[in-house]
């Protein structure tokens, strides 16, 4: 079984600010892709790394001498920019998983990846997941929305290659999805919920950068 993870790093990060993109700024003195990067590298299961950024140079001096099985373009929204990836690990002659992952969750906890890997033998995707903490309503008239039949999503989020593969392809919504699971559940694949972890949560504003390396700080995955 060949696995691959699909690291996407091609967004602006412009919630954040901060003048370069997020996912190449530093936390405990690594920038966040690299922390993605080794992070996912050093899981014994994940056997390469394809990345999506808009600026190799700028990726290669943010990685150093980590190898890659391939860097692609990124596009004008995520999903462009995962398409690209897929794209490219095609051209290596596929794969059997794909773990696609945000470079901005630098802190991937390897019990969720053993967790998505499992529940890929019974389902065509996986995705982590966490329980809502805050009440939920409704903006338009304030009434109470089941927190219990909610859950906030993460990634890495598993695949099997040629299923991830079809649902882009097919896809023609008019909204651009937000994650891939949307992608292969619309086109009719079963995806899976597994637990997910805080350490997940992906940096978004410019408080985040801070409560990442404390998260760092307080856990040895
Ligand atoms: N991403 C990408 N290509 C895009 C847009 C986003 O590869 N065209 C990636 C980002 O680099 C990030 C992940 O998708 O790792 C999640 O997206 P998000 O958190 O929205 O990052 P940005 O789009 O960079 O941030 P913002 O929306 O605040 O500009
Ligand atoms: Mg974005």
């Amino acid at each position: 079984n060949r696995v691959v993870a699909l690291i996407v790093a091609a967004g602006k990060g412009e919630r954040a600010g901060g003048g370069v993109p997020k996912q190449f700024r530093a936390i405990a003195g690594k920038p966040i892709i690299a922390h993605a990067y080794d992070r996912l590298a050093q899981h014994p299961r994940i056997d390469g790394i394809v990345i999506v950024a808009a600026d190799e140079t700028q990726l290669r001096e943010a990685l150093g001498d980590r190898p890659l099985l391939a860097v692609a373009q990124g596009g004008a929204t995520r999903r462009l920019s995962v398409r690209a990836g897929l794209d490219a690990i095609e051209a290596l002659g596929g794969a059997d998983i794909v773990l696609i992952h945000d470079a901005a969750r630098p802190l991937v906890p390897s019990a969720v990846v053993d967790r998505l890997l499992a529940a890929l033998e019974q389902a065509s995707g996986a995705v982590p997941t966490l329980a809502v903490a805050d009440t939920l309503v409704r903006k338009d008239d304030g009434t109470l929305a089941d927190r219990d039949a909610l859950a906030r999503v993460q990634t890495p989020q598993a695949f099997r290659f040629a299923d991830i593969m079809t649902s882009h392809r097919a896809w023609n919504e008019a909204a651009e999805p937000t994650d891939d699971a949307q992608m292969a559940r619309s086109a009719g694949f079963p995806v899976a919920l597994v637990e997910g972890d805080p350490m997940l949560d992906k940096i978004t504003r410019p408080e985040d950068f801070a409560l990442a390396e404390a998260r760092l700080g307080q856990r040895l995955f």
